[in-house]
Parts: structure tokens; sequence; C-alpha cells
């Protein structure tokens, strides 16, 4: 699929197929991530791949438990929300604490995920919510579990699988651009 038709489909997708995502489709949405540039080539970056769906709900509700005005979502309201949305692989993305550059190439690296996902027929949300999970009780057994290198926090996280929801495309702000001539 051409880049921009990629950009052009992907969606946020919030409902998902049982259905696990096969390794080499897995194995080259990772390496899309790997190739996104950084600031100084630094890669400031570690993916955590989760296929295991008592620890994704144990993120959930840790992120639920801390979560505060400015970190929630309206989408709580909902009983039976669940911030990855039982999707069958999630990847969180853990980037150096240290370096100044680290949310904008953790937020370049899983564009490019999700990119490669939806190329490759595979549905993807970026999410944010998790993050409470990273600062309350649990912050750094759960870091530790997932493999979080030392120094590194969560910056973002990527749910994955064969949506099975229709969407939108979200609406294009034209007044966001300015061209000075
Ligand atoms: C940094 C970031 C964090 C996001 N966090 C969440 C989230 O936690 N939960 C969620 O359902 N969607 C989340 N989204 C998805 C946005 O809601 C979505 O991109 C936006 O509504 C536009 O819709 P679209 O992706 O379908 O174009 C996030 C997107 C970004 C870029």
């Amino acid at each position: 699929m051409e880049v921009l038709q990629a950009i052009s489909n992907r969606r946020s997708h919030r409902a998902y197929k049982k259905e696990q995502l096969a390794e080499d489709v897995l194995s080259a949405i990772l390496k899309a991530g790997l190739e996104a540039p950084s600031a100084r080539n630094r890669q400031p970056w570690h993916f955590s791949v989760v296929q295991d769906p008592e620890l994704i709900q144990e993120v959930h509700d840790e992120a639920a438990k801390n979560r505060t005005a400015d970190t929630g979502s309206p989408r709580f309201r909902d009983p039976d929300f669940q911030m990855f949305y039982h999707a069958p692989t999630v990847i969180f993305i853990f980037g150096e604490k240290d370096f100044y550059w680290s949310h904008v190439d953790c937020g370049i690296a899983v564009e490019n995920m999700a990119l490669a996902a939806e190329s490759l027929g595979i549905g993807s949300v970026i999410l944010g919510l998790p993050r409470p999970a990273f600062s309350g009780a649990k912050a750094d057994e759960l870091r530790a579990r997932l493999g979080c290198p030392e120094s590194y926090d969560f910056v973002i996280a990527l749910a994955l699988g064969y949506a099975t929801d229709q969407k939108e495309p979200h609406d294009i702000r034209i007044e966001n651009i300015s061209r000075i001539k």
C-alpha cells in the first residue's frame, strides 16, 4: 500500500477480534518502529510486546486506579471499558527519561508502527491512558515485568489486532496551517 494511502486509511480502532497477529506481521511492525528517525540517532526507545491478556488487564486496572481528571477519560463511564480494547497485542513504548527528545522520538516510532500495521491490514490505536499505571504503587513492579530498562519510563502504547469496528476519518482542520510566502 502506498504511504499516503496508509496515512489516509489509518484510524484509531477500538474493537478487535481475539485472533493473534502472525509473527512475521508483528516483526514487520516492530521493524518499522526501529526504523524511525530519532534525534542524534539516539533511538531512545524500548518496545515491550505484551500478548498476555492478564498482564494487559493488570496494567489497565492499575492505570484506572491511579487516574486523575487530567489522565482519565469519559470512556471510564462505561463499566465495561478496557483501555486496551481487548486487543490481542499491546506494544508498550518506554523512552529514555533524561533524553530531551524522547517523547518526540517515541511518538514518531509509534506512528511508524501504526502506519506499518495499517499497510499490513492490522488495526491499531495509540494509547496514552495507560500512563498512570507507571506512577502509582505498582509502577516499579510493572516496569520490571514489562522489561522496561533502568532509567526509562512509559511514553505511549500501541494496541494491535484485527479491527472489528468501522470509523470515519477525523475532521481535517485546514486553519491549522499558515502559509507565509
Ligand atoms: C498521544 C496520543 C494518545 C492517545 N491516547 C488514546 C487513548 O488512551 N485511548 C484512545 O482510545 N485513543 C487514544 N488516542 C487516539 C486519539 O483519540 C485519536 O487519534 C483521535 O481521536 C483521532 O482519531 P483517528 O486516530 O481515528 O484519526 C491517542 C492518540 C494520540 C496521538
